[in-house]
Parts: C-alpha cells; structure tokens; sequence
C-alpha cells in the first residue's frame, strides 16, 4: 500500500503523539504513589506501545490486521481502591492529578485520530484508526473508573 504525502505525514504526527503517551505513562507509572495505579498506567503504556508500532508498519507498507469483537478492558477493569473518598492527602491528591491530566490526554489523542481518519483512502488504515482511536478512548474510561473508585471524581 503506497500513502501519499499528506496521508504520511499525518501518520508521523500520529506517531510522535504516541510517542508522547508512550514516555508519559512510563513516566507517571514511575511517579504514581498508589501501585494500583502504576499498574494501570503500565498496562496502557504497553498498548501506545502497540499503536506506535502500528503506525510504524503502516508507514512501511503493511497495515495491521485489527481485532474483531475484542470486549474492552474497560469492562473487565474493577479497580480495588486505595484512597479513601474523606481523605484528602497529598498521595491522593498527587495521583489525582496525574489521572485528570491523562484523561485530557486520552481526549486530545483521541480526537486526533477521528479527524486524520477522514483524510485516509485505504479503509484497512481507516480501520486501524478507528481501533486505535477505541483504545484511547477505553484508557480514559479506564482512569476515570479508577478515579470514581478512589472518591476522585466529586
Ligand atoms: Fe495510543
Ligand atoms: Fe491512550
């Protein structure tokens, strides 16, 4: 599959984004002080990884086949809980705002992908897009269940 221009460089902008979610979650899985947490930015960080691989394939030529009837993570994630909703102190707050900024993130990248889909001719690329842009929305689900679980979201 031969991309044009426009739609090459529409990937590599993609691509640093990932690139960005990648060294971000590893950086806020490292940062996080409750490990509930640092376990659930370790598991997203391993799917930008993915997605960054991805779209390295699909600037190679190849476009990766999606998976059909995957149920999402979301609906398999029953964070324990780790803060107190009363409590108010400075680890709680700190996680806190490492998870609202995340799911900012997850917002931003994810309507990065709804845009760049349109201008795409290959359907396979569009498909491809359209899991990813999935994905990045079940991150946010993800962290904001994570959030209501730690009495975050009030
Ligand atoms: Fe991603
Ligand atoms: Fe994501």
């Amino acid at each position: 599959m031969q991309l044009t221009q426009k739609e090459t460089e529409l990937i590599k902008d993609l691509k640093t984004q990932e690139q960005v979610c990648v060294d971000k979650y590893a950086f806020y899985a490292d940062s996080a002080k409750d490990p509930e947490l640092k376990e659930l930015f370790t598991q997203i960080k391993k799917d930008e990884e993915e997605h960054l691989n991805s779209l390295n394939q699909v600037l190679a030529g190849s476009v990766p086949d999606v998976p059909h009837n995957k149920e999402s993570a979301a609906v398999t994630y029953h964070p324990k809980g780790h803060y107190s909703a009363m409590s108010n102190d400075e680890d709680k707050k700190h996680d806190q705002l490492l998870c609202t900024d995340s799911i900012a993130n997850e917002k931003y990248v994810s309507g990065a992908y709804n845009d760049d889909l349109f201008q795409f001719a290959s359907h396979k690329v569009r498909e491809l897009l359209n899991h990813i842009q999935t994905e990045e929305q079940t991150h946010a689900e993800m962290i904001y269940q994570y959030k209501t679980a730690n009495g975050m979201t009030a």
